[in-house]
């Protein structure tokens, strides 16, 4: 039997058996089964109360007559009806067995590859230049980076690229506001300067008379190729990227220069964009700028809603440069699917502009554009997080704030030398950070507190870290992880469940995928570690009263939670170290 989901398997029998019963075509998607957490009941279905209307019989006689027609199987048990009609499924105890047991040396953990891979342009990160990261970049930053790895992971083609803020009027203002204080490149700038910079420059346009013309007519230098202009905005991308990679370096996230596609990337394509709309009749000029006016959008009063193509001034903006990006990376790079990890706010943005991409023929039918986006991270005021001083906080400051909360936990329960206690604390106050956020649902806010994200019980990566920890102290003291071959056991109850549990990561990642949801895999993990822990209470591995087989089936039973915990969290960014 194939590696793979137990829980697709059974959908398949059951679409089969309602063909067979009754001609009806019921995709096994459809089909209504999930996991039971009833005891003794695997799965559940619950297709019979569903399609007894439509067949005009009582639900249980039609669950009766699925249970007829999925006859025996090697897989479960005699299916049986309960209640108004769910048909439970058990599965057998010695495929369950040796399903666990094929486990051991499959380096993916019966997660099969997709057989359909796609080509993906992951859209990520994207923080503007001459601008520090800010805790408002984690989300954007982290859900993409475990977007990337989980995609990849399933056997899709990724391609990271960082939609990077460094072109517009912003940089004609600031560009100016060097020249003033005779800045040059070269020098021994940081990041801080920039930000420094950034809002000198911004006083001054706002108060300063002359200065907004002066960074207008920049703008135009800066677009025109102005040798001077250019050398000043190359210096400003160099230092701000030197900046991103070090806050990319310190949250273990692989974005490089390569995935650097920002906005003066499209920049040379956009005039050639308009073009092409225009002769396709798609543009209409309003109140001096040439829009396109995607179908089905309007504001409040009704009035059709513009993307703004070029503006008066024969300027390009952020719209159009999104119109681009769907045209280059569906012609130029051939790609399937264009994924943007972007903000809630940009909701309408993103709409609009796929609604473009397809009137223009950029995106077909083929093509699936999605805004990833999500909800915003809230100090415990239900505010967004600011500094005491009302300033918003680095991400660099509060990355090194997660590490230092981490390393006291660390220090009050760990007997390791300093040097060991310091990476460990590193693993575990960034795991703390990434799986807060990626264990609620992106799109809602979250909530960000300290005490709860470091919890050492509950939903949270150092409980999952711990556990992973101690079954490794486990397998330390026991000498020898089990080989392939190991003959399984499940005798008791709760070696049974974690075997059905371990068995369900396919299921879990597949969700994670499909819904870009990292949280459906963290709820898998946690369920797991749960499962495992009362395993551990009732199934004694090393005592001496335990015989050996029985103990070396607990073994794999516990290494394999710990192969299926460390797999899990690297597909989200995160370590579990080997000791704690
Ligand atoms: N730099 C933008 C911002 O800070 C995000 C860019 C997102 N990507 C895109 N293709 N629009 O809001």
């Amino acid at each position: 039997m194939p590696a793979g989901d137990i829980g697709s398997e059974i959908r398949g029998r059951v679409a089969t058996a309602l063909r067979e019963a009754f001609d009806v075509r019921v995709e096994p998607a459809d089909t209504m089964v999930r996991p039971s957490g009833q005891a003794g009941v695997d799965y559940q279905c619950d297709i019979a109360m569903k399609l007894a209307r439509t067949l005009r019989r009582p639900p249980r006689e039609v669950a009766e007559a699925v249970v007829g027609a999925l006859g025996t199987s090697s897989v479960f048990e005699p299916p049986q009806v309960s209640g108004p009609g769910f048909v439970n499924f058990t599965l057998r105890t010695d495929w369950l067995a040796a399903r666990v047991a094929g486990l051991l040396g499959d380096g993916r953990l019966g997660v099969a590859a997709t057989q359909r891979p796609r080509r993906i342009a992951l859209d990520y990160s994207s923080p503007n230049v001459a601008k520090e990261m800010h805790v408002g970049h984690l989300r954007p930053t982290i859900i993409g980076d475990a977007l990337l790895r989980l995609l990849r992971f399933a056997g899709h083609e990724v391609l990271p690229h960082n939609h990077l803020g460094d072109w517009g009027t912003p940089f004609g203002m600031l560009i100016e506001h060097l020249v003033d204080i005779g800045w040059e490149s070269g020098g021994d700038h940081t990041i801080n300067d920039l930000d420094g910079f950034y809002r000198q420059a911004r006083a001054k346009f706002d108060g300063e008379p002359g200065f907004a013309d002066r960074s207008r007519a920049r703008v135009v230098a800066l677009q025109g190729g102005d040798q001077r202009t250019l050398r000043l905005w190359r210096a400003l991308v160099d230092e701000s990227t030197r900046h991103f990679n070090e806050v990319y370096r310190l949250l273990d996230v692989g974005l490089t220069d390569d995935d650097i596609y920002g906005e003066s990337f499209y920049d040379p394509m956009l005039a050639g964009t308009v073009a092409d709309l225009e002769g396709k009749g798609l543009t209409r000029v309003s109140d001096g700028a040439v829009c396109l006016f995607p179908v089905g959008f309007a504001n409040r009063e009704g009035e059709p809603l513009p993307l703004i193509l070029r503006k008066r001034d024969g300027g390009y903006g952020y719209h159009v440069t999104d119109v681009a990006t769907l045209r280059y990376w569906t012609a130029e790079r051939g790609v399937d699917d264009l994924l943007y990890v972007v903000g809630a706010p940009q909701a309408q943005h993103f709409r609009m502009v796929f609604a473009a991409g397809r009137e223009a023929g950029y995106l077909t039918d083929a093509h699936r554009a999605v805004h990833i986006g999500f909800g915003s991270m809230l100090g415990e005021d239900g505010r967004t997080i600011r500094t005491r001083a009302g300033g918003s906080v680095k991400l660099a400051d509060l990355l090194a704030e997660a590490v230092d909360n981490a390393a006291e936990i660390v220090a009050e329960r760990s007997q390791l030398e300093p040097a060991e206690q310091a990476q460990v604390a590193r693993a575990v106050g960034l795991g703390a950070l990434k799986y807060a956020d990626l264990s609620s649902d992106r799109e809602h806010d979250y909530v960000f507190t300290w005490s709860r994200m470091l919890a050492t019980e509950g939903n949270t990566s150092v409980y999952l870290q711990y556990a992973v920890a101690r079954i490794r102290s486990i397998l330390r003291s026991a000498g020898a992880v089990p080989p392939p071959g190991t003959v399984v056991q499940l005798g008791e109850p709760a070696e049974r469940a974690l075997a059905v549990k371990l068995l369900q990561l396919p299921a879990a990642v597949d969700a994670a995928v499909e819904g870009y949801a990292p949280h459906k895999l963290c709820t898998y993990l946690y369920e797991l570690a749960k499962v495992f822990t009362a395993f551990h209470g009732s199934c004694p591995i090393l005592k001496d009263h335990v015989a050996p087989d029985v103990r070396g089936s607990r073994l794999v039973l516990a290494h394999l939670t710990a192969e299926v915990l460390v797999l899990g969290l690297a597909l989200i960014g995160i370590e579990a170290p080997q000791r704690m």
